[in-house]
Parts: C-alpha cells; structure tokens; sequence
C-alpha cells in the first residue's frame, strides 16, 4: 500500500543518509569489519594526527584530549537530527509517524530540552536508587545461573550476559514480565540499526520491531494513566501531563536502547578478559570485590561502545584546522582509552592501574552515560556471581562477534562450566 512504501521510503532515506555519514563508509574507509581486530587501525589513526581528514568530509580522532574537549565544549552537540534522517512530519503510518529511538530521544537532543527530557529520568538513576537495585540484580543474577547449572556448556552471551540487563531495564520501566522477550527483540533490532540497515529485509524488520514496540508503550502508557501511582519510569513520564507522546515514546525507548546491548557486552567483555587472563581470575576467585577493578578496566581496555560523534554549532577551528558548522568529528573513544599519553603500557589489561577513571567509555560532558552506575553495578554483579558458581570456566568454541562497529562484543560466547557430574 502506499502508506507502505511512504514508511519504507521514510526510513530508507534514514538509513541511507546514516550510512553515508557513518555507518559503512566510514567503517569501509577505515578497514573495520566484525572480523578484524579494531585496535591496530585505531592506532593507523592516532599515527595520522590528533585530527584526521577523510575523503568524506568527516574528521576523526583518537585523542583522548581532543575527545573530552569536544565532549564538554557547549559549542559541540551530537549530530541533529535531520542529519541522519527527515523526520518528516508528513510520512503518516496509520494516521501517525514512527518515532525515531535514537535521532528523537535526548542522546542526541541539545539544551533546553536536552535538560528537561534527561532530568525526568534521572531520579531512577541515584546512588541511593542503585543500592536498593542490588541485591535485586544479585537475585536475578543467581536465577539464571541456576538455570544453566546443570549443563555442561551454555552461551555466555545468550543464556547469560543478555538475560540480566533486560530483566533491569524491564523493571525500572515497569514492563510485566511476560512482556520481557519481546521486550528483548525489540531492544536488539533497534540497537542493530545503530550500525545501518544493509538491505530491505533489514530494514523491514526494523520497521517492524518499531511499530510493535510503539504499539506496546502506546498500550502500556494508557494502561498507567488508569492506573497511576507506580514507581516506576513508565509510570512517572505518563503521569506528566505537559510531554509529548513523541518524547514520551523516544525516552522510554531510550533506556531500552542504551541500556541493554551495551551492559549485554560490558559482561562478555569483562568475561573474555578474565578468560585471558589467569592471574585476573586468580584475584577475582579470591576477592570478590576485585570485579569491580575488572569492569572498570574492561570498559577502558575494550568498551561496548566503540565511538560517538559530535558536530560543531558554527564554524570553528580545532588542532589548527577550520571545521564547517556542522562537520562531523567522530570521536573515537576506544582509541582515546588506549592514549599512551593517558594510559601508561595502555594496550595491556591490567585492573589495578590508578587512572582507569580517566577513561571515556561513558562519553563525558552533559550526555555523559546516565546509566553508567547501573551498568557498572549490573557488570560487578553478573561477575562475581558467573566465577563464584563456576570458578573453572572456560571459553568451549568460538567466539561469534557481533556484526557491528559501534557496539563491540561477543553475541556468541560457548562455555564450558567446568563442573563434573555426579551420577
Ligand atoms: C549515554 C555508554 C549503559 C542510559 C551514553 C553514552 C555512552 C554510553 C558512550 C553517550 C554517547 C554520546 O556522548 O554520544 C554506555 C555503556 C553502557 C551503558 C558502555 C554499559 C556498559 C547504560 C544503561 C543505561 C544507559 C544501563 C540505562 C538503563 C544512557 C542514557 C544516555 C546514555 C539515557 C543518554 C545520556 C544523555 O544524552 O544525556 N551511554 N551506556 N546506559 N546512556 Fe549509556
């Protein structure tokens, strides 16, 4: 029909504006792909300069300094919106548009609404609101270790790591748990398009998963404006009377997007490190309490998101070349974890380095990660209980990247528990 083809055009265009600004080009340009080792080319950048011009007219680089500059300078913001896609009004999908997760939401919104949207859901992510969270990670963390138990080998990523972060977010949000698998394929389609979608089947899956995740919130909004009162996220934006559906819609969204995947791959991350690094496992096995030291220097040394971009308002100058309004520097915080003018020996892990803190794995600046403790939290959690049940763990196969450069991990992670049966 044609309200078909309006909506595939609408986000046929997105994906390849998003494309030709980022996504595979970029990557192409750079030699990445899933199958290679992101690191060294990382280091051909920081070999180029602190600023490195691209055909493309997009910037990079992989100082740390120059990308928590540009991060805190208020004369940089994430890309705008219509740089990515229209969010043309007039695409209408059954009398409305679709929202768009990423370009709406206040990750890439600048002040005063930036402000205004982050401020309403920054009450669920205080210290205090974190340590009445733990022990219900920890419960969860236990319920799907039990579940596991009794096999030999299971995937670490699928059977595991995935499993912990959806149930928080699906909590903090106030989705019923029988809601919490499609809940999940949602949040996957969606932080897949992150990357680009490469051909029509893609995108008419994102498309899908879109339109049936909004479908959801639409119903569960209404369901919490009869019956108001809860405490949780969902709960408190409907009960606000002055936000749009659109931004209603967009931040809820948000949390799901940034806050599954990535806490997904902060604990296959931090599990293949210790993997590789016996004496590591030595110390966690020992003192619990070192899996925090493990998580934080595993979001320095491989950290779930790869880079972000920042574009300035006017024209200004930067390592002594003159950037357009509006050019995109891609600010490559993988790299900036690795600065040997930051990190001492930063290619090695190592958890008891002093400066860890420095690193840029939540961005910093007004979008800093407002998850960051929940996700620290949730990593430390899944750690202690994953080697205290299983202290021989070992990697049983393969290990499948993710098909993706922003986001960096495992989808794929076969372990052995190293328990004997007993018969
Ligand atoms: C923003 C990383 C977990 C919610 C960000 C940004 C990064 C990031 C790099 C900023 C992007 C930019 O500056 O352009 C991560 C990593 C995580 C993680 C590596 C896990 C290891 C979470 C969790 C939540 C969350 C668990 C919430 C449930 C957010 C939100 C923003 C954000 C709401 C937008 C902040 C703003 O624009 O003001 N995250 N994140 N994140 N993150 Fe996280």
């Amino acid at each position: 029909s044609t309200v078909k083809n309006a909506t595939l055009l609408f986000l046929g265009r997105a994906v390849v504006r998003a494309q030709a600004l980022l996504g595979d080009p970029a990557a192409r340009l750079l030699g990445l792909s899933p199958s290679r080792d992101p690191y060294p080319v990382y280091e051909s950048v920081r070999g180029r300069g602190v600023l490195v011009p691209t055909r493309m007219g997009l910037y990079l680089t992989a100082s740390h300094e120059l990308c928590s500059r540009l991060l805190r300078d208020p004369g940089f913001g994430p890309l705008p919106a219509g740089a990515l896609s229209p969010v043309d009004a007039s695409v209408q999908v059954d009398g409305r548009r679709l929202v768009n997760p990423v370009e709406e939401s206040f990750l890439v919104r600048n002040p005063p609404d930036h402000t205004r949207l982050r401020r309403l859901v920054a009450p669920w992510f205080t210290p205090r609101g974190l340590r009445d969270r733990t022990a219900t990670v920890e419960r969860v963390v236990e319920e799907y270790l039990d579940e596991v138990a009794d096999r030999p080998t299971f995937d670490l990523v699928g059977d595991f790591a995935a499993r912990v972060p959806i149930q928080v977010i699906a909590d903090l949000l106030g989705v019923p748990g029988a809601d919490h698998a499609a809940f999940a394929r949602w949040g996957s389609a969606l932080v897949n398009a992150l990357d680009g979608v490469r051909d029509l089947r893609e995108m008419r899956a994102l498309q899908a998963a879109l339109r049936e995740f909004e479908a959801f919130l639409d119903d569960l909004i209404a369901h919490r404006r009869r019956h108001p009162g809860g405490d949780d996220v969902v709960s408190a934006l409907a009960a606000h009377d002055d936000l749009s559906r659109e931004d209603l819609i967009a931040t809820t969204e948000l949390l799901l997007v940034a806050g599954f995947e990535t806490t997904v791959n902060l604990i296959g991350n931090a599990v293949l490190e210790v993997l590789g690094h016996p004496g590591v496992r030595e110390r966690l096995l020992a003192d619990p309490g070192y899996a925090d030291a493990v998580v934080e220097e595993t979001l320095r040394h491989d950290p779930p998101v790869q880079y972000t971009v920042r574009v300035p308002f006017e024209s200004t100058e930067v390592a002594g070349t003159r950037l357009p309004k509006g050019t995109p520097v891609m600010l490559m915080l993988a790299a900036a974890n690795r600065d040997p003018a930051v990190f001492a020996d930063p290619h090695r892990f190592d958890p008891d380095r002093a400066d860890v803190r420095e690193h840029l794995a939540f961005s910093s600046g007004i979008h800093y990660c407002l998850g960051a403790g929940l996700a620290r939290m949730e990593g430390a959690a899944a750690l202690r209980g994953l080697f205290r049940r299983f202290p021989d763990l070992k990697a049983a196969g393969r290990v499948h990247r993710r098909p993706s450069r922003v986001i960096r991990g495992a989808d794929r992670l076969p372990v052995s528990t190293g328990v004997k049966k007993h018969h």
